[in-house]
């Protein structure tokens, strides 16, 4: 049992299996954005090798580094298609369902990949990695908005970081499988790049066991009695005609508002602040340079004169597994704006450290530790707040209408800064060297600023007050939100806790 301050809420084994199957999808995004980093030069020596057999004459450096940072960033251009598509399918079919249809994609994309090699095809990775970016991008849709829509109010926050719980675990995995006596090496690889077959299939076996969101039975398709059902076996309790009133609420001003669509979530005052907030923080997530550290890790640890370079990238996987697992278990507590905020500053300051280490590298050869120490820290602060937080806040920032098409926008966001990470970095790197982390620095600082006096806190507050916080703030309510307030839990002071 968990005490949520105000109510007692079992964990029950309905919800954990709801939750689990979903974060599956998570488990895919991650293992995907993680795998193509320790195989990066035997990757490379095939694309070398069947350019050879085409050619007639190995590939230059600069179109291999073309050739393999597309190979890298195609998967968020997957990703930006797949999380703009997202309100097509969840109003449509459901949430459940369309993490169901979503695996066609996950096992075109491991046949693709799989069988690049025996095909002496580098075009087909690179296809298998858009498709896999599709269905990634889908489910950083799909899982957040399933998950925060069938847990209590009080758990919303936990629940919601175990997408990215399964994201990293994901990383994780790809890591370890990556090791060259594993599937690493150059007879291996292609299973290690099939491998996401095996979570699609458990995801397929598994979902027709998990039940359709109850908010979304009640406030879209109307069937109140199958939401109750469901509501109870979530949450082990025939006591839950307080979460059907709340919904009920929710549905009858749904039913007064029109349908959200994007262009809509622009032009409406009572919806500019908080998508503004909700793209924000998507971008702090992903121009905070993580992705440079988990695409091209094993480069930088040996640039970093690191003599065991995918080992050093396993123990950033772990450090992220670690860091994730204290956020779910403090973010209840402590809140979403401050985790989010010492996240930022956490990660300005290690960058700091790490491009101080890089530069006295000529001079003093143990710096290689202080920048292993120095991105450890880095990954640990971002899995603090903005790792987990920005994935699931966005559903929080929405009621039923809008929550779809902003969750599609955010989605887009995040993946397309994703894209100008993977694809830019290792020419920017070329040009400023052991500075390239500068430039994340500043950018930290910019989106610790507009956290400070943007955005509030959701914790323990259902979706209908959040919006009404926003309606206020827009001028469209009575009572102005007030920043100050939010300030307070800054320090820990709430007074729900
Ligand atoms: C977040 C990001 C993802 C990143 C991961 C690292 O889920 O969205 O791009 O790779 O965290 O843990």
């Amino acid at each position: 049992m968990l005490d949520s301050g105000k109510k007692f809420f079992r964990v029950t084994p309905q919800l954990m299996l709801a939750v689990g199957t979903a974060v599956i999808g998570s488990l895919q995004f991650g293992y995907n954005t993680g795998v193509i980093n320790a195989p990066q030069n035997i990757i490379e020596s095939f694309y070398n090798t069947t350019w050879i057999s085409r050619f007639s004459e190995p590939i230059s450096q600069s179109t291999l580094t073309a050739l393999w940072s597309f190979s890298v960033a195609v998967f968020s251009v997957g990703g930006m298609f797949g999380s703009f598509s997202v309100g097509l399918f969840v109003n449509r079919f459901g949430r459940r369902n369309s993490m169901l249809m979503a695996n066609v994609l996950a096992f075109l994309a491991a046949v693709f990949m799989g069988f690049s090699k025996l095909a002496a095809s580098f075009e087909m990775l690179i296809i298998g990695r858009f498709i896999v970016g599709l269905y990634s991008g889908l489910s950083t849709g799909f899982v957040p908005m399933y998950v925060e829509e069938i847990s209590p109010t009080s758990l919303r926050g936990a629940l919601g970081t175990l997408h990215q719980l399964g994201v990293v675990i994901g990383i994780l995995m790809a890591q370890i499988f990556g090791i060259e006596s594993i599937l690493g090496n150059a007879s291996l690889w292609p299973l290690l790049m099939g491998f996401t077959l095996l979570p699609a299939l458990l995801q397929c076996v598994l979902l027709p066991f998990c039940p359709e969101s109850p908010r979304y039975l009640l406030i879209n398709c109307n069937e109140e009695s199958k939401a109750c059902s469901v509501l109870m076996k979530l949450r082990g309790t025939d006591e839950v005609s307080e979460d059907i009133q709340e919904m009920r609420e929710e549905s009858q001003k749904m039913m007064r508002e029109k349908k959200v669509t994007i262009p809509e979530l622009f032009r409406s005052p009572i919806y500019r602040q908080p998508i503004l907030v909700a793209i924000m923080l998507q971008l702090s997530q992903q121009l905070s340079g993580i992705n440079a550290v988990f695409y091209y890790s094993t480069g930088i640890f040996e640039r970093a004169g690191v003599s065991q370079p995918v080992y050093a990238t396993i123990g950033a996987g772990l450090v992220n597994t670690a860091f994730t697992v204290v956020s779910l278990f403090v973010v209840e507590h402590v809140g979403r704006r401050p985790l989010h905020l010492i996240g930022l500053m956490g990660m300005a300051v290690s960058a700091v450290f790490l491009t101080v280490a890089m530069a006295l590298l000529d001079q003093l050869r143990w710096m290689s530790y202080i920048s292993i120490v120095a991105i450890f820290s880095f990954v640990a602060f971002f899995e603090i707040g903005p790792g987990p937080i920005p994935w699931f806040i966005v559903a929080e920032l929405f009621s039923q209408g809008p929550r779809p098409a902003a969750i599609a926008v955010a989605g887009f966001c995040n993946w397309s800064a994703n894209f100008i990470v993977g694809m830019s970095f290792q020419y920017v790197e070329q040009l400023l060297g052991p500075y390239v982390f500068i430039i994340f620095t500043v950018l930290l600082l910019g989106f610790f600023v507009f956290t400070y006096f943007k955005v509030p806190e959701t914790k323990g507050r259902t979706f209908d007050e959040i919006a009404a916080g926003f309606r206020h703030s827009s001028g469209q309510g009575a009572e102005k939100y007030s920043a100050p307030e939010e300030f307070n839990t800054l320090k820990g002071d709430d007074p729900d806790l």
